[in-house]
């Protein structure tokens, strides 16, 4: 059998179960097996599978007939500028959040030596992003969850960046030391009862400490502004990705906790997607 043969046949099986983008799936699927870039694969298509290729491409693509997003399959992700290891322990970063790393980086003073602090880091995706960009900052990524914490050391250790940030297991709720200049969090935010309702790749694989926030979708995003309240210096910035339902909730936490609310960011649909805001006392 040929790359060609054995792509048509699985992308049938794919689209039999409504699998979207069934064609782009099978290629990146035989790209990993055959260890290729898929411009390789396209270019090659006559080319003879192996039955041990075979036999490990078949794998996959039961594992993505049962909906198990690609990046889980794969075993990285595309975010920013670079690859991250993801795994089932992290949320798969997604391209909304590049908002919020875009507009930490413009909060960032070229040759400044910020110390961040990046909650519910997941991935490291953020964090590991916006050192990248500015070379002389620190960080600090915390979650709650220590899987996904090895992850993001992992990630950093990838990128050569383990020498400008730490990672730990922690709960927000319970961090209380140090001063940062700047806070970033992607914190959960899906309404705990609208969970059934995300897509099944998302709520069967994905991690549900990455997704749950609690009864009124608020509740981590709550710990997060009483404690940055306290964590962040006079006139740090904290930049949070938010749902755009919940703005008015959001708001009403943030100025309660004297924050002034300097930027709403929307998303490529129009959406109030990323709050930046100053802490004023
Ligand atoms: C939406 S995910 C974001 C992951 C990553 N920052 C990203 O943008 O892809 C939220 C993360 O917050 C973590 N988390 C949930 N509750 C937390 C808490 N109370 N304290 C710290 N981290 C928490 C979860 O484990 C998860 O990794």
């Amino acid at each position: 059998m040929n790359y060609i043969e054995i792509l048509n046949k699985s992308q049938k099986e794919l689209k039999k179960l409504k699998i979207p983008s069934p064609s782009l799936d099978c290629e990146i699927l035989l790209s990993k097996v055959l260890n290729v870039k898929r411009e390789y694969l396209l270019t090659h298509l006559d080319k003879k599978i192996n039955e041990e290729e075979k036999n490990l491409f078949i794998k996959y693509i039961n594992r993505r007939k049962k909906k198990e997003p690609i990046a889980y399959i794969v075993g990285y992700k595309e975010f920013w500028k670079y690859n991250f290891k993801v795994n089932k322990n992290v949320l798969i970063p997604r391209p909304d959040t590049e908002i919020l790393v875009e507009e930490t980086i413009a909060n960032i003073p070229i040759n400044s030596s910020f110390r961040i602090l990046d909650v519910g880091t997941g991935s490291g995706c953020i964090l590991l992003s916006v050192l990248q960009e500015r070379k002389k900052c620190l960080g600090i990524g915390i979650d709650i969850s220590n899987q996904a914490i090895k992850v993001a050391k992992y990630n950093a250790k990838i990128q050569h960046l383990e020498n400008r940030c730490k990672f730990y297991q922690a709960d927000i709720d319970n961090i209380c030391s140090s001063k940062y200049d700047l806070i970033t969090s992607n914190p959960p935010y899906i309404i705990k009862n609208k969970i059934r309702n995300l897509e099944e790749d998302v709520k069967s694989f994905e991690p549900k400490l990455a997704l749950d926030g609690g009864n009124d979708g608020i509740s981590v995003i709550k710990l997060l502004i009483n404690k940055s309240s306290i964590l962040l210096k006079k006139n740090g910035k904290m930049i949070i990705e938010i749902e755009n339902k919940l703005l008015f909730k959001i708001k009403k936490l943030l100025i309660k906790k004297n924050f002034y609310l300097e930027k709403i960011t929307k998303d490529l649909t129009n959406r109030n997607r990323c709050i930046t805001c100053i802490k004023l006392v």
